[in-house]
């Protein structure tokens, strides 16, 4: 026999010699839930392990995880009034942009900050855009959206990450942001975002359920990968930095594209349901939790994610997977 795969796999120093996708821990991004008032750390039922966080307990968690490397987090608020426009999301004071301050007054720029920019957690109907004639309406969406995009990084956003998949959204935030004089500021697209059912738990924990309807209309056909690149391409076109394919598990194809046909750096974000899926079977006993999670990040990696957004980074880093 000439060939024997099997030599290079003699022993755990040869498996490392030759292994050719590697994960590290900065590829890591981990997201925080964020709502008004004082001294909250208050667990989400449907994924275990993440909590909502009051501002000041956020601060303390934060400063824990930038002790073990998790220095990029991406910020989801709520608890805002709620309305048909949507309004609340580009106040100057929402919780988000509170907390920004909060951060960077006591990191500086030890922390890089992404906030997830979207309408759904501010409409009374849950949709991701504002609804006219029954629909949910492009662009004035766009509009609103590019304003609540301004006060993250009026309030010091490194990065600000459009989740909603109205057209054109990247574009226009771009031209405001460098308007108003945030040309630094960094936008992040949730370029490939499916219509998926992997983000129930999410939608309990950010209470962003559309109240009708499905968001059919805006994310993308989970059938359509020459779609998906089209998403892609012009997001690039119209300035974003980072481009991010949603959901990641049952995506990989779409990464490994993906990454083929952009110079950009991909992410790919792991969602709640992804997420809860791994931790209710470990809890359960039927799989092993560190394993699984390690074969699902290099899984990523080997698609082409060079960021990987993550609920389990916290577990990865602390526990040293
Ligand atoms: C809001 C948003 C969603 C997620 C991130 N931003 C939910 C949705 O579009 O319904 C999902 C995140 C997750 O499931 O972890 N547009
Ligand atoms: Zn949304």
């Amino acid at each position: 026999m000439i060939h024997r795969p099997r030599r290079l796999r003699k022993n755990s120093i040869v498996r490392d010699m030759v292994a050719e996708v590697r994960f590290n821990r900065d590829m890591l991004i981990y997201p925080y839930f964020i709502e008004k008032g004082k001294n909250i750390i208050s667990p989400i039922s449907a994924m275990p392990g993440i909590n909502h966080f009051s501002t000041d307990t956020l601060v303390k968690d934060v400063e824990k995880g930038l002790k073990k490397g998790i220095n990029k987090i991406l910020l989801f608020g709520g608890g805002e009034a709620k309305s048909a426009e949507g309004k609340s999301a580009y106040k100057k004071d929402t919780v988000v942009a509170d907390a920004i301050k909060l951060l960077k007054k006591n990191f500086k720029d030890d922390i890089y900050i992404i906030t997830d920019v979207c309408l759904c957690a501010y409409t009374d109907h849950g949709h991701c855009g504002i609804i006219k004639d029954g629909h949910v309406h492009n662009d004035s969406s766009v509009e609103a959206i590019a304003k609540m995009a301004l006060t993250h990084a009026e309030a010091g956003a490194d990065m600000v990450a459009p989740s909603d998949m109205m057209d054109g959204r990247v574009g226009a935030i771009r031209s405001l942001l460098d308007d108003k004089g945030f040309e630094e500021t960094a936008i992040m697209s949730y370029s490939i975002k499916f219509a998926s059912s992997y983000y129930g738990p999410f939608r309990e924990a950010a209470d962003s359920a559309p109240q009708f309807g499905d968001r059919k209309s805006y994310q993308m056909d989970f059938r359509n990968p020459d779609e998906a690149m089209k998403e892609a391409w012009l997001d690039e076109s119209e300035g974003a930095d980072v481009l991010m394919v949603k959901p990641a598990l049952a995506y990989l194809d779409i990464i490994t594209h993906l990454r083929a046909n952009t110079h950009l750096p991909v992410a790919c974000y792991n969602v709640s349901g992804e997420y809860s899926m791994v931790k209710a079977a470990a809890a359960k006993g039927w799989i092993d939790e560190k394993s699984v999670v390690m074969e699902n990040m290099h899984a990523f990696a080997r698609a082409g994610c060079n960021l990987i957004i993550t609920y389990h980074a916290r577990d990865i880093v602390e526990k040293g997977w």
